[in-house]
């Protein structure tokens, strides 16, 4: 329920608008893309996939912070789910976000425990799964169009997603 005494504006407001956050979305792309550790997760990214990352990472964050946005992109599970995101990648994307995003964007010190509070919410749903090729190589005869469940592969755990609120309120 809404806590209607809450005067605070919304991290949308606080943060500038549509604008700035896109300014922070491609910086966090950019220096992800850029980063040794993660950056082949777009080896193969195409220029027209890029842009709809991000469009679709603004979209995201300004609509999760306040914004009146509309996402179209997938959930955080269906957007993640075979891309073999582990621990340790997980951790570099946020010594990435912390050490150089922040910085560059200029972002008030406040702000920042907010949002990597945000942003590490959706690890149960971003971090663990197996890679989809991964799957195929192991199960030569499955039908690739059903899915890694198919051949008993769920994921992410029940509990994982149930703990994870993917939908803004
Ligand atoms: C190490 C961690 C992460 C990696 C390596 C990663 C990587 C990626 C990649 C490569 C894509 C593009 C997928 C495609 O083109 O189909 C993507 C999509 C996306 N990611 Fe992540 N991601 C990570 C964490 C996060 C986090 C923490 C968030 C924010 C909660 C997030 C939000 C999104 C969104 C909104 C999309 C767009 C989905 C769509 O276009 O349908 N990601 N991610």
């Amino acid at each position: 329920m809404t806590d209607m005494t809450d005067t605070t504006p919304s991290l949308y407001e606080r943060l500038g608008g549509y604008d700035p956050i896109s300014a922070f979305a491609s910086t966090v792309l950019k220096r992800a893309m850029q980063d040794e550790v993660i950056g082949h997760f777009w080896n193969h990214a195409t220029e027209a996939s890029l842009y709809e990352e991000h469009i679709n990472f603004v979209d995201f964050l300004c609509l999760h912070w306040g914004g009146e946005t509309r996402y179209r992109g997938k959930d955080m599970v269906e957007a993640h789910r075979g891309m073999g995101v582990t621990e340790k990648d997980w951790d570099r994307l946020f010594s990435v976000v912390m050490e150089k995003c922040y910085d560059e964007y200029n972002l008030a010190p406040e702000l920042r425990e907010e949002v990597n509070a945000f942003l590490k919410k959706f690890k149960p749903v971003v971090v663990g799964s197996p890679t989809y090729r991964s799957i195929v190589l192991e199960n030569p005869d499955m039908d690739i169009t059903k899915g890694m469940k198919s051949v008993g592969v769920v994921w992410p755990p029940k509990p994982n997603r149930a703990q994870v609120q993917d939908k803004a309120s």
